[in-house]
Formats: C-alpha cells, sequence, structure tokens
C-alpha cells in the first residue's frame, strides 16, 4: 500500500484510496475495528501500520498540493524582462499652475487670501460696490442672472465687499476664484478666472499700488523690469480709476488689470470711516495672465477639459 501511495499522482485519486482505507467501511478501518481478537504484539502491529499508513497519506497529499502550487506559479508568471508600459503621467492644469504662483507672490507681499460665493447676491456684486440698480454701469458686465435674484458673480470685487464687511480694516487681501459673464470668443469665455487685491489703511496710496503691480509682475513673468502705463479709466467703486498696461515683448502695450483708489462709498458700505482710512484695490484676469506666461491663444480650451492641449500646456 505504501508503495501504490507513493505513485499516485492526482489528488482526487489520493483521495478515493484514503476513504477506500480509512473511511467508514475502509479496509483499515474494518481492521481496527476487529482489533479486540487480536493479541497484544498483533495489536501494536496493527496500532503502528496504522500510523504509518497515515503518515503516508499526508506526505503523499502535501507533495502533491506542492506540485499543484507551483505548477500554477510557472503558469501565472510575469516576464519582468519585457520593457514596461510607458506610464502616463499627469500634469498640472495651466490655470491650476498659475493659481499657486500667484497666491505665493501675493503671499510674500503680505496678502491673504479669501474667499467668496460664486453665486452673489447683488449687493456684494454690485450695490456695496458703489453701483446701484439704475448705475449705467452695470452694462459694462453681462450679467447671468438666476431666477431667485441672485447672480453668478461678475468680477472678483464682491470678495473685496465680503473681506472689508468680515474683517474691517486695516486689511490687506485678495480672492481668486471664476467669474462669469455672457460673452464669447476667442479671449473671452462665459467662465473666467479674476484675481482681486484690496488694501486698505491709513497710509496707503496709488504709489504702493503700482509698487505691488509692479513688483507682482516681475516676479510672476520671472522678468527684471517692467514698462507700466498708467491710463485713466472708469469704475463705479474707485476714484480715481486706472488702467495698467504693460509693454510686452518690446513692442506691444497690453491691457492688464483695472486698479484704483477704493471709492470711499465703498468704505462707508463696509462700515470704514474713509476720513481715517484709505485704500486701493486691482482687479485682473487670472487666466489671461497665464495666457501670457504661457503662450496660450484661446481662452476657450482652458475650459474645454482636452486631455491632449492640457498635456502639451500643463507644463
Ligand atoms: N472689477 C473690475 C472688472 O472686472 C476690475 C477692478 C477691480 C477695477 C478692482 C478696479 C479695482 O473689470
Amino acid at each position: 500500500m505504501l508503495e501504490q501511495i507513493e505513485k499516485i499522482n492526482s489528488l482526487d485519486e489520493l483521495q478515493a484510496l484514503y476513504t477506500a482505507t480509512f473511511g467508514k467501511n475502509g479496509t483499515m478501518t474494518a481492521r481496527l475495528r476487529d482489533m479486540k481478537n487480536l493479541d497484544a504484539d498483533a495489536r501494536a502491529a496493527l496500532n503502528a501500520e496504522n500510523a504509518t499508513l497515515r503518515d503516508a497519506f499526508k506526505t503523499r497529499q502535501a507533495a502533491l498540493e506542492n506540485a499543484a502550487l507551483m505548477a500554477q506559479l510557472s503558469a501565472e508568471s510575469v516576464d519582468v524582462t519585457l520593457d514596461p508600459m510607458p506610464a502616463a503621467r499627469g500634469t498640472l492644469h495651466p490655470m491650476t499652475r498659475s493659481l499657486a504662483e500667484i497666491s505665493t507672490i501675493l503671499h510674500s507681499f503680505g496678502y491673504t487670501r479669501m474667499t467668496g460665493p460664486e453665486i452673489e447676491d447683488d449687493w456684494h456684486n454690485f450695490t456695496a460696490l458703489n453701483t446701484p440698480d439704475y448705475h449705467p454701469a452695470r452694462d459694462m458686465q453681462d450679467t447671468f442672472f438666476l431666477e431667485n435674484g441672485n447672480i453668478m458673480r461678475t468680477q472678483t470685487s464682491a470678495i473685496q465687499i465680503r473681506a472689508m464687511e468680515a474683517h474691517g480694516a486695516p486689511i490687506k487681501i485678495f480672492g481668486i476664484g471664476p467669474t462669469y459673464r455672457r460673452e464669447m470668443d476667442a479671449t473671452h469665455s462665459p467662465m473666467f478666472g479674476q484675481i482681486e487685491g484690496l488694501h486698505v489703511d491709513k497710509n496707503v496710496t496709488m504709489r504702493d499700488l503700482i509698487g505691488d503691480v509692479r513688483a507682482f509682475l516681475m516676479r510672476f513673468f520671472e522678468i527684471d523690469d517692467v514698462q507700466l502705463r498708467i491710463r485713466p479709466s472708469y469704475f463705479p467703486f474707485t476714484e480715481p480709476s486706472i488702467e495698467i498696461d504693460m509693454k510686452w515683448h518690446g513692442d506691444k502695450w497690453l491691457e492688464i488689470m483695472g486698479a484704483g483708489m477704493v471709492h470711499p462709498n465703498v468704505l462707508r458700505h463696509c462700515g470704514i470711516d474713509p476720513d481715517v482710512y484709505q485704500g486701493y484695490a486691482f482687479g485682473f484676469g487670472w487666466d489671461r495672465l497665464a495666457m501670457l506666461k504661457y503662450g496660450l491663444d484661446d481662452i476657450r480650451k482652458f475650459y474645454d477639459g482636452d486631455v491632449r492641449w492640457l498635456k502639451n500646456n500643463g507644463n
């Protein structure tokens, strides 16, 4: 029997022989049942035979199981000498990258980041910004209106109001985020990114504004000098108001941002006394700045989510 066990090559066959030997009607089971008729020596011999057989079954079973495992492992093995597939690497969206760059620069100038909701109320987006509902300047921005009377914020200037309402003066903050207007062409997207800066204190002047803007542009575009052109302009919430252009590649003037000294009415609306405090605000298109920096020509591509475009423009 021991030899027979040794020769068995399948677990099923081994199981069958085991049952025939040790099962309810097995040969060994029957012999053990009759053991009481044997003398002491024969009993000892039978016990020994029983133990040897059981061991033999166990050993053979382990060997067959091991062989099966080895066969499975070698069938499923991986050829580690093959060249790997190229891993797809993600890149940061140019908007995300420029957001991080702009935030880092403004933080280093002492501005704290503030946020505000993209669905705004009339007060924060217009009225508190010295733009009451009869004001013609409301037509400067094609507003998306919601049915409940709220709007999609048209400018991050709404964040100025929220910041001053919450913290009063002195204050030095920036807000950055999506803004919405009904317009669409290669340089306008209905959703676009704006940055707003606000600095209110007792002795803040236009010079501080222009100094920070200059330093900011040099850092952002990684250039040693920048030529600015300051033009008078109009915004309801600043007085005086200016627009700042930047000389680009030595020949073109590009309009970069709107800015000005915060209008006394705006300070008053936020509970700040304009006879004690004054400040400046500036606002610019964050996606436009990213387009200039990364040499991109169509603002809508930022928001299409085309992975091929993003792969080529994320770095
Ligand atoms: N909110 C203005 C715009 O969207 C920009 C601006 C911000 C101008 C702050 C002056 C001061 O056009």
